[in-house]
Order: C-alpha cells, then structure tokens, then sequence
C-alpha cells in the first residue's frame, strides 16, 4: 500500500512537466512562488500540476526542487526535476502561503506483450523523427531506455504535442493507454510532416530545375569567357526571340530544339552557324502575317487599267478570275477544312508584252504583297525546294525563299517563265512546282531546309510563258491560259505615251516638260527601230533617245527637246528594220512566210534557189524534220500539176532563216510551194505578200495556229496582202479594229489559190 504524501501544489499553466524531466520553472506567480518557497523550507519536494484554462489537473508530478536562482534574463527561477504520477487527494493545512494537499504516488499500470509491442513501434517512430532533425544525442538516450512509462513520458518534450496532449499523457496511467494515444498522435503528425514535406519537395524541385539551367547557362558563358570563345552571340537571343515569335506550335517545338542545340554548341563548331542561319530563316517567315484582300472588283479593275493601256480581254479574264477566286474562299471558308481547287492562271505570249508586270498589278489590285520567282534555267529541284541542311551552304528554295520576301502568307507569286524550267540529274523541278502549286498539297509544303511545313494554300500563284507548248505538260494541266499576242504599232503607240515615257522620263532624272515627243516619232521607234510583238526594246529606245535628251539639256539647249521623226536619225541612227520585203522578194524564188517565235509573230523569207549540177536537193538553216517534209510536200505537188518547171533535173538549195521554230514548220508549207512555184515559172512572189498555211500533197491548205500573232507581225512589216488558211477565218476576230482596216486577208482553200495571189504576172521577158 502507497502512502499518502502531503505535498505544496506548483501550479502550470504554460507547460506539462512529466515524470523524468528537468524543467526551469519561472517564478512570476505568487503562487509558483509561495510553493517553492514551501518546499525550501521542508523537504524540497513540490506536486507540479497543470493548471489549463483555470483548472486544476486531477493527477500532477512528484518533482524534486533541484535548484532556485536566476536565469540568464535575470528573472527568479526554479529547476524541478519530475519524479512519479500522483493522484491529488484533498487539501490539507502547511505552512507557508502555499497550497497544501495530499497526493498519492501512481505506479505505471502492468506492462504486457502488447506494451512492449507499442513500446518498440513508437521508439522506432521517434527515432525517425529525431534522425531527421539531426538530433542524434537524444537518439542515444531514447535508445537506451527500455522502460514502456519511461518511455512514453519523454514525450513531455516533443515540439509537435501541444499541452492539452501532454495533460492527456500526464492523467494516463495507464501505461499501455498511454503508448497508444501517443502512437496515434505521432503518426498523425509523421504523415502530416510527409504530405507538406512532398508539396515543399516539390515546390523547391521546381525551382532548382530553372535555377540549375540558369546556372549551368551562367557556368556555360563562364567557361567560354575563360576559353576566349566569347559569348554565341545572341544565343539567349534566339531563345527569347522564338518565345516571343508568333509561330504555328510545331514550327515553336522544332526551333526551341534548334536553340537547345546552339546554346549546348560551342562557337567554333560550324553547326552553330548553320543552326543560327535555320533560325534566323524561321523566324524571318511571317507566319502569322497576312494582307486583307480588297474584294472591290471595280476598284481592280481600275487598277489594272491605270497600270496597263489596252490587253481589255486580259484584264476582263483576269477580273473574272479574281471575282471566282474570291467566291470560292468565301465558301471554301464556310466548309471548314474546305480550300479553292482553282488553276493557276497563267499569262501565256511573247516578250515585253507584260506578262510579268500584270502578275504585279493583279497583286496590286488585290491589295497584296508580290514576289517574283523567276524559273528561267531552273533544272535543279533543290532550287524549288530547297537543299537538305547538312548540305554546306545549303539555302532554303525559291517558294521559301519568296513567302520570307513577301512578309506574309497570302502574297500573289509569279512563276515568271515557266516554260523555262528545264529537268536534269538533279532531279525535276517540275515535280516540286506541282507539289506548289496542288491545293491538296500544298498546305502542307515541305522544303528540304526548312523542315516544317509551310502552309501555302493562301498564295495565290500566276505563271507566265513566252508559248504554251513549252510549258511542262504536267503543269500545263494544272493551268487556265490567257494569251497576250502583241501589240499592233498604235497601241505601242499609246503604251509608250501613258506609261513607257513616264518612267523613262524619270529614270533619267527629267521632267515631264523637258522633251516633247511627237506621235509620227513614237510609232517610228516601235515600227522601225524596233521589230517585236512587245515594247521592251521600243522602252531601251525611249530611254536611249532621253539620255541624249538631257545631254543636250546640260550642254544649253532650252527645253522642252522636240523629238520628231527628223530628229530621231540624230538620236537612234539609222532605222534598223526599213520594210526589207520589196528587196528580198524582188528576186524569183523568195517567198515571205509569218511564224511565231519565241518573241511572238514574225516574218521570214524562205528562199529557193536552183544551179547546174547533180539534181538533188540542199537545206540549209533552221530545219527540223517538218521542215524537210514541207520541201518534198511541194516539189511532189508542183511536179504533180506539171509547175516544177526543169526543177527536177537541177541542183537545188533551199534555205530557211533561223527564227523559225521547227515545230512551227508545217505552217510554212504554202510559202515553201510558193517559192519554189516562184523559182521554177521565173515569176517574183509580190513584196507586199505575207502568208501561212500548211499544205497536203492534193494542194489542200489546212489551217495552223497563232493567226493574230502571225497577223500583227504581218502589219509591223509592212505588209498589206495576208494570206491565211480558210479554216483559221475565224481568228480573225481576235485581230484589232486597226490592224484589220490596214491588211487585206485572204483566206483559201487551195494552194492554186495561193499561187494566184501571191506570184507576179510572168516578166515579158520571160514569155518573150
Ligand atoms: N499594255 C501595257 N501597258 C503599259 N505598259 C506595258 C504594257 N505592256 C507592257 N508594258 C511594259 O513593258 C515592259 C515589259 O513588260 P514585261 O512585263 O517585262 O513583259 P513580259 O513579262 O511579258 O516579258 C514593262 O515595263 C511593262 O510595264
Ligand atoms: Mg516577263
């Protein structure tokens, strides 16, 4: 049986003191005070008990008063060491002002299995937690303790229970109640510490990845500093320039990867250059920009005339075409995913006529930007494309190269002369411009440089082509034609007047009013200077007469300079293209034929000519196959109507000038008959005489193409009297209002026919 102690009451309310600790006590209340004082003066010992929130606890701690001072504050204190559990009994009379009551000691309860059980669990749970806090002295000593109470009770220090627990664990004693309460709380707080632990982790993780990048980077700088690399330059640049950029997600994917790459790469590794130069190229591609289409067609329409005089059928087509394009989008729109499926319109004629500069107008009109891709001696489809970037000095290609020159993704782009492309070992262009210029393609177009795709199916392509028949018969299916012929010598005229003149004025630093040009001395240039369907070289005239022109300004001459057909020999020299058809048909045996050339209609003169020798035949000049087949067409029909004269039994030689393509030859077959016809009767063919016509060998003439061309050289060269198949009447239409009033045309049927209007009556010599 315990007895019963009779103890002075140390009242707490700002800590739980638990048998086996040492605690300072603060001497700040009388009663605190008056109970040390009380246990000084018999045998030190107190009942310390918790006092929360105004109430006394039902059990306390036996403490020993081991000391009474001061602490380093200066403030009164006492140490009492707590000893055992007392359950407080009733009060009692002491002496002094303390509280005295009886108190008896409680012993911990019977320690089971199940005791040592929770014993061990808790003692490895808060030497975890003490490990982690690196308190490794107060590791030891948990360690050593084996008593379940004892152990349980150096809970009265841990930071993570708040007195109210530790009252708890005080009033318990039970010593198996005790551990478990304690078990629940501490892994209730284990978990707590791991939840905010992770979140804190990763936080902090976070953090340190930016932070370590941004060191590394510092590192990276340092050490390149260190080795005299210098910084890349603007490598942190590129990082920020494609974060800011507009660009579609995975072009943005591609390039940070190309950025990561530069800034792992030293400045001496060539690849860093060529990683800068496929940034900068990406960058500079305006991926987000495009222009707004003006969809007013009068507006155009009236762009297009204030540019060009004349080509109203061009412009009409071109008007149409813009109206079908923009309806199209409208509703391509509308279906989402939905995209035009037009052709590519393409401006089809000789040079100088304006091909490519109504590809800029039509862009003008729409109120977008335009590039000009030009295809001449193109053969490499890299060109179109673009070169794979391990290749040195590898560039992306024209279509590229066009959209970062545009600066936005709707440009009009001019395949200028895409008759030119040609296809070698190196692969076929033409393939890549289909490619381009496939709407179920190409909004997706890859170059090889770039590597990402390129959406073009806003661009709106135009091509031009000096002839249709050169044009790449893939693309050829690909595109709606309109053709330019030429221009007769009044629209020259008016084309040199409103627009050549201008420019060239300026171009050569004048005024308007500083030379005056008279109509009679245009139409010389275009008709005598000159020799073309288009008005490039009567432009190179214009500017060669205002060069002498502000010659004569600077040396004195007042103006305005008066340029006349009698000044023009001053400025230009002799005319270069007098008509020479009177002077080459005056002879028997030349007859004057119309082809289309490359530069649009022209004459030429074939010319027969027949010498004693071995009977036999020599071509010369520009002969294809057909051509030779035309000469034996003829010399069979002639013989045939008993009009080859002694021909047979003679040498003959005949020859075609160069200018006349070989596939344009059938269309020379009735000019060959006429000359040899001319050659064999001794009969000149009329100067003023032009003609076309293929022929078979019954004299039929079957009808050819390119009439208006042929018609417009006709008229440029003076001629008066045009000869054309009957077939190819109605091409007539086609001719300007000018030209026709100025050349009598005589469609036929019958090479006889030909021959009657094209041969002078037999010289009297001759018959005589
Ligand atoms: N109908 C026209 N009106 C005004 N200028 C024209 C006309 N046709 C051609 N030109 C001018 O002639 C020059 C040559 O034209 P260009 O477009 O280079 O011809 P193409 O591409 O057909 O060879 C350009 O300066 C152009 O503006
Ligand atoms: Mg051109």
């Amino acid at each position: 049986m315990t007895e019963t102690l009779k103890l002075p009451v140390l009242p707490l309310a700002d800590s739980v003191v638990l048998p086996g600790m040492v605690v300072p006590v603060r001497l700040d209340q009388p009663e605190i005070q008056a109970a040390v004082d009380a246990a000084n003066s018999v045998d030190r010992q107190v009942l310390v008990v918790p006092r929360l929130d105004g109430k006394y606890a039902a059990v306390g701690t036996v403490a020993v008063l081991e000391q009474v001072g001061r602490l380093p504050s200066g403030e009164k204190a006492a140490v009492v060491r707590g000893e055992g559990r007392a359950q407080i009994g009733s009060g009692v009379t002491g002496p002094g002002a303390a509280l005295w009551v009886e108190a008896t000691p409680v012993e911990d309860g019977p320690v089971t299995g199940r005791t040592t059980e929770l014993a061990k669990e808790y003692k490895s749970l808060v030497i975890g937690i003490l490990q982690q806090r690196g308190a490794w002295q107060v590791v030891d000593s948990v360690q050593q303790i084996t008593d379940p109470g004892q152990l349980a009770d150096t809970a009265g220090w841990a930071s993570y229970l708040d007195l109210e627990h530790k009252a708890q664990l005080l009033a318990e004693t039970d010593v198996t109640a005790r551990l478990e309460l304690l078990l629940e709380w501490t892994k209730a707080h284990v978990a707590e510490q791991e939840v905010s632990e992770k979140i804190a982790t990763d936080v902090r993780e976070g953090v340190e990845k930016t932070q370590r990048e941004f060191l590394l980077r510092q590192q990276l700088a340092a050490i390149r500093k260190e080795l005299g690399e210098g910084e890349p330059e603007g490598s942190d640049d590129y990082r920020a320039r494609v974060e800011a950029a507009e660009l579609p997600d995975d072009v943005r994917k591609a390039a940070l990867k190309e950025v990561d790459k530069l800034e792992r790469s030293s400045d001496q590794n060539p690849e860093a250059g060529w990683i800068r130069t496929w940034l900068d190229t990406v960058l500079d591609i305006p991926w987000s920009t495009r222009t707004e289409d003006t969809d007013d067609l009068v507006a155009a329409r009236a762009v297009l005339d204030a540019d060009h005089a004349g080509l109203d059928d061009v412009k009409e087509r071109l008007v149409e075409f813009l109206a079908v394009r923009a309806r199209r989008e409208r509703k391509g729109k509308e279906k989402v995913g939905g995209r035009g499926s037009g052709a590519v319109l393409s401006l089809v004629g000789p040079p100088g006529v304006g091909k490519t500069s109504l590809g800029e107008s039509v862009a003008h009109a729409l109120g977008r930007k335009f590039v000009r891709v030009a295809l001449g001696g193109v053969r490499d489809e890299a060109e179109i494309r673009g070169h794979r970037r391990t290749y040195v000095g590898a560039l992306p290609g024209r279509i590229v190269r066009a959209i970062r020159e545009a600066g936005s993704m709707n440009p009009v782009v001019l395949l200028d002369e895409i008759d030119k492309v040609g296809s070698d070992f190196r692969g076929d262009p033409t393939a890549a411009l289909l490619e381009v210029l496939d709407p179920a393609q190409n909004h997706t177009f890859r170059d090889h440089y770039l590597e990402v795709d390129l959406d073009l199916s806003d661009v709106l392509f135009l091509g031009t082509a000096n002839s249709y028949d050169t044009i790449p018969g893939p693309l050829l299916d690909r595109m709606e034609l309109v053709t330019l012929d030429g221009y007769t010598e009044a629209e020259k005229v008016a084309i040199a007047r409103d627009h050549l003149l201008p420019r060239q004025v300026e171009k050569a630093g004048l005024e308007p009013s500083d030379v005056e040009f008279t109509d009679v001395a245009l139409s010389m240039i275009a008709a005598e200077y000159t020799r073309e369907a288009g008005v490039r070289q009567l432009e190179r005239g214009l500017a060669k007469v205002l060069r002498k022109a502000a010659v004569q300004l600077d040396s004195g001459t007042e103006a305005p300079v008066h340029v006349d057909a009698d000044a023009l020999v001053g400025y230009l020299g002799r005319p270069k293209f007098t008509p020479e058809s009177a002077e080459r048909t005056s002879t028997p045996g030349v007859a004057t034929g119309l082809a289309v050339t490359g530069a649009g209609g022209d004459v030429l003169f074939i010319e027969a000519t027949a010498m004693e020798g071995e009977p036999g035949l020599t071509l010369t000049g520009q002969l294809g196959d057909v051509m030779k087949e035309s000469v034996s067409i003829a010399l069979s029909y002639l013989r045939s109507k008993g009009l080859a004269g002694d021909l047979a039994q003679r040498k003959l030689h005949v020859h075609v000038p160069a200018g006349a393509v070989p596939k344009d030859g059938p269309s020379a077959g009735i000019t060959m008959t006429t000359a040899l016809a001319s050659l064999a009767s001794g009969r000149p063919v009329r100067s003023s005489v032009g003609m076309t016509g293929e022929v078979t060998l019954q004299g039929k003439v079957l009808p050819i193409g390119g009439v208006k061309q042929k018609l417009l050289a006709a008229h440029r060269a003076g001629l008066t009297d045009v000869i054309i198949p009957k077939r190819n009447e109605p091409d007539l239409d086609d001719l300007p209002e000018s030209v026709r009033g100025e050349l009598r045309v005589h469609p036929v049927a019958d090479v006889s026919e030909v021959l009657e209007l094209a041969l002078e009556p037999a010289p009297v010599s001759a018959a005589a």
